[in-house]
C-alpha cells in the first residue's frame, strides 16, 4: 500500500434492514410452526391421557342385597333403605315389593308416618296409600316400585333402576312383586 493511500474497509452487510427483515420473517414462520407443533402435540397427549382417565360420574350401584326375608316381619314397612337406597320395602301376608321413596309431583323424598299408615311429601302435601297409590294433594300418579328378586344367597335382591308404574299395569309383572309365603 502507497503511502497516503485510505485503507477502505469492506462495508459491513449483515445489518441490513432488508436482510434483518428476511431474517426476522424466516424466525417468525420458524416460530409459529413450532407453535402449531406443540399445540397439535399437547393437545394430542391430553386427548391420550383422557383416555387412560376417563371423566367418569361415580354413582352408587343400583342394585343390592336387603338381608335375608325373615328380618321383615309380616305386616311391616322398613325404612331400613330409604336413606341409603331411597327405598321402602314392605312384606305382606303374600310376599314383598320395594317402593321408590321419590314423589311423583317434583321428586321430593316423602315420609311415612305410621300413626296414620300413609306416605306425606313435606314438599307440597301429596299423599301416598301404603301400598303406593296416591289420594291427595298435587301428585298425578302412584309411587314406583322397583324390582325385587330373591338372591342365590336366599337374600332379597332389590334393583332401582328397573322401575314398575301403578298406571301402566307393570305393578302386575312378576319382578315388581316377590311372592313369599
Ligand atoms: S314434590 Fe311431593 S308434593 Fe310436590
Amino acid at each position: 500500500m502507497m503511502s497516503g493511500e485510505a485503507e477502505i474497509q469492506p462495508k459491513e452487510t449483515t445489518g441490513s434492514p432488508r436482510v434483518s427483515r428476511r431474517r426476522f420473517m424466516a424466525e417468525g414462520f420458524a416460530a409459529a410452526a413450532w407453535g402449531t407443533f406443540w399445540a397439535a402435540m399437547t393437545g394430542s397427549m391430553a386427548g391420550t391421557v383422557r383416555f387412560f382417565f376417563p371423566n367418569v360420574l361415580f354413582e352408587p350401584p343400583t342394585t343390592f342385597k336387603a338381608g335375608l326375608p325373615d328380618e321383615y316381619p309380616v305386616g311391616v314397612l322398613s325404612e331400613r333403605w330409604k336413606q341409603q337406597q331411597r327405598v321402602w320395602i314392605v312384606r305382606t301376608t303374600e310376599g314383598f315389593y320395594a317402593l321408590l321413596a321419590k314423589c311423583t309431583h317434583l321428586g321430593c323424598t316423602p315420609n311415612w308416618i305410621p300413626t296414620e299408615d300413609k306416605f306425606k311429601c313435606p314438599c307440597h302435601g301429596s299423599g301416598f296409600h301404603r301400598d303406593g297409590v296416591n289420594f291427595e294433594g298435587p301428585a298425578p300418579r302412584p309411587l314406583e316400585r322397583v324390582k325385587i328378586a330373591l338372591a342365590e344367597d336366599g337374600q332379597l335382591l332389590v334393583d332401582t333402576s328397573v322401575r314398575f308404574r301403578q298406571e301402566t299395569g307393570e305393578w302386575e309383572k312378576p319382578e315388581a312383586f316377590l311372592e313369599y309365603a
